[in-house]
């Protein structure tokens, strides 16, 4: 029996919550067929996207998946995976996590392995060291459980908590970022305690208010972060225009959707599309996409 999994995209960092925060979202998601198969693996990317992706499987962020489910059972299964891309790879939407996460909940379903949420986290997030160069949770997490995750990288421990209804999130996809392993490999190893000290208030401030609904603190949580998305934003050229025809439609805050290129505004009201795209044409910015969407509670 196949199983068929749709698995959202998701927001990473949220501003100061680098590898920390994950947002599921409802639109673009993945739908992604996974069976045991006889003989060889099989995996087929198809859909728009699919040209984006590696041919060799062995490339992909779903092989270290299947790669520790045989390790985990013993047994040397084979796969047959057709992923259909909904969700641009390489674009900050966490593509190659909801994918790693749907193959990681699909093997536990199909092998009776039984495991706990948390330990599919740690399986997904192996996946992600085929993107990243390391194991990054926060995507695997949000595509995995839906709504807002807490995730803490070091032991795995997370929180998953339901997302009030009334946001709305318009992102802009528009240009190009070398790899999430370089967006990786240009933060400090180290950081000052102002900047921890920052950071954490702002990723506390950003839960309270994101759920309490306290728009001048959710503001400024979301815009707070001092270590990661400054050095970032360097390498989008279309990152200034984006966040201030964002906060000029109505955003309340505004941040690079994970490592990007993407870049999101959360709104409370449904953000006016056209006149965003009307926006980025006068800065001239035309090959973009926009995306209007909301957060989602399904993983
Ligand atoms: N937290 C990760 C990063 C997300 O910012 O590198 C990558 O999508």
């Amino acid at each position: 029996m196949p199983i068929c999994i749709r698995s959202p995209a998701s927001i990473a960092n949220l501003g100061p919550g680098f590898d920390v925060l994950s947002l599921a979202i409802a639109e673009p998601y993945d739908d992604v067929y996974v069976r045991l198969n006889q003989g060889d693996d099989y995996i087929e990317f198809i859909g728009n996207y699919s040209h984006y992706l590696p041919s060799d499987y062995k490339s992909t962020t779903l092989y270290p998946v299947i790669e520790e489910f045989r390790r985990i059972t013993g047994i040397n299964f084979s796969v047959r995976i057709i992923v259909k891309k909904g969700i641009r790879p390489a674009s900050g939407l966490g593509s190659s996590g909801a994918d790693a996460a749907a193959v990681a909940y699909a093997l536990n379903k199909l092998l009776n392995t039984n495991l706990d949420t948390k330990s599919l986290i740690r399986i997904a997030a192996l996946g992600e060291t085929a993107a990243a160069g390391t194991p990054h949770m926060d995507n695997v997490a949000a595509s995995l459980l839906g709504g807002l995750v807490i995730i803490n990288p070091v032991t795995g421990d997370f929180v998953r908590i339901d997302v009030p209804n009334k946001y709305w999130l318009s992102i802009i996809i528009a240009g190009n970022k070398p790899s999430t392993k370089e967006m990786r490999r240009l933060l400090p190893s180290t950081i000052d305690m102002g900047s921890l000290k920052n950071n954490s208030a702002y990723v506390s401030m950003f839960i309270y208010s994101f759920i309490s609904g306290n728009k001048e603190i959710l503001s400024k949580a979301l815009m707070g972060d001092t270590i990661v998305e400054p050095i970032r934003a360097k390498f989008y050229p279309h990152y200034n225009a984006a966040k201030e025809t964002l906060l000029k439609a109505g955003a309340i805050g505004v941040a690079l959707a994970g490592a990007g290129p993407s870049i999101f505004g959360l709104f409370d009201h449904e953000p006016p599309k056209d006149n965003i795209d009307k926006m980025l044409g006068a800065y001239g910015l035309r090959d973009h996409l926009l995306i209007v969407t909301r957060p989602s509670n399904i993983g």
